[in-house]
C-alpha cells in the first residue's frame, strides 16, 4: 500500500474501499431477497439494491472528482488500486456479509429468518453509515463540497434504510419470530412492545455529528427512491430520534 501523506489520501483510500463495499452488497442483496418472507422487508431490500446502484454510480463520480482534483498523480500511487492497479477489497464488509450468510443459510423458521436478514441488513447499514459519515467529515475538511454533497446524499440514504429497517423489527417482525417459539400463530393481535435496545440506532463514528446536518434536498432525493409507506415509517423513525438521544450531536 502506498504510503498516505495526507487527509486526502485516506479520503481516496476509504473511497476505495466503499466502492468495494457497495460492489459487495450489490452481489449479496438478491439472496436476501429471495429468502425474505415478509412481503414489506422484500420490498425494502429490493428498494434499497436500486438505491445501492446509485450509491455505487455516485462513488465513482467522486473517485472521478479526486482524480481530476489530483492532477498527475492520477496516474501512480494510490489511485491505481481503480484505474488499472488492481481492486481493493473491503474486508469489513466481507466479514459481515460472510457471517450474515452463515447465519441466514441455518436451520430456521421463516418468521426467524426475517428477523435474521434485518440483523444482518442492519450491521451492514450501520458499517455504511459509519464509513460515509467519516468520508464526508473528511470531504467536509478538506472543502471539496461536490464531493462532500454526493457522500451525504448517501449517508442519508443508508440513514432512511436502516430506520425503515429498524420500524419493520420493532414493528411486528421481531414479534412475529418469538411468537413462532411461544407458539402463537403469527398475525394474532400484538401488544405494545418495547421499542429499544436492539434494531436501534447506531452512533458510527464522524456520523451526522461531525458534518453538516441533512439538508432538505438530500433527504427529498433519497426519499425518490422509497414507497410512500417506507417513506412514512422512514420518517416517522427520523422524527423520533431527531428529538431523542442523538440530540448531542454538535451541528456545524
Ligand atoms: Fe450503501
Amino acid at each position: 500500500m502506498e504510503k498516505m501523506k495526507d487527509l486526502k489520501d485516506l479520503l481516496k483510500h476509504e473511497i476505495e474501499d466503499l466502492i468495494s463495499a457497495e460492489q459487495q452488497i450489490i452481489e449479496a442483496l438478491p439472496s436476501m431477497i429471495e429468502k425474505a418472507k415478509n412481503p414489506q422487508l422484500r420490498q425494502a431490500l429490493q428498494e434499497h439494491l436500486q438505491v445501492t446502484e446509485m450509491q455505487k454510480t455516485r462513488l465513482d463520480k467522486v473517485m472521478e472528482t479526486l482524480k481530476a482534483n489530483n492532477g498527475k498523480e492520477e496516474s501512480k500511487g494510490i489511485f491505481n488500486g481503480i484505474f488499472g492497479g488492481g481492486e481493493k477489497v473491503c474486508k469489513g464488509m466481507q466479514g459481515l456479509i460472510k457471517e450474515g450468510e452463515k447465519i441466514i443459510s441455518a436451520d430456521m423458521n421463516p418468521q426467524v429468518l426475517d428477523a435474521a436478514i434485518i440483523a444482518c441488513a442492519q450491521k451492514i447499514e450501520h458499517y455504511e453509515i459509519c464509513a460515509y459519515g467519516t468520508v464526508r467529515a473528511y470531504a467536509n475538511e478538506l472543502k471539496i463540497p461536490q464531493v462532500s454533497q454526493l457522500l451525504e446524499q448517501t449517508l442519508n440514504e443508508e440513514y432512511d434504510a436502516d430506520d425503515l429497517l429498524t420500524s419493520l423489527a420493532v414493528g411486528g417482525l421481531n414479534q412475529e419470530a418469538e411468537d413462532r417459539r411461544s407458539g402463537k400463530r403469527s398475525g394474532s393481535a400484538r401488544s405494545a412492545t418495547s421499542k429499544s435496545s436492539s434494531n436501534g440506532r447506531s452512533n458510527g463514528s464522524n456520523g451526522r455529528s461531525n458534518g453538516s446536518k441533512k439538508s432538505s434536498s438530500s433527504s427529498s432525493s433519497s426519499s425518490k427512491s422509497t414507497s410512500s409507506s417506507s417513506k412514512g415509517k422512514a420518517a416517522k423513525t427520523r422524527k423520533t430520534r431527531a428529538s431523542g438521544k442523538r440530540s448531542t450531536s454538535k451541528a456545524k
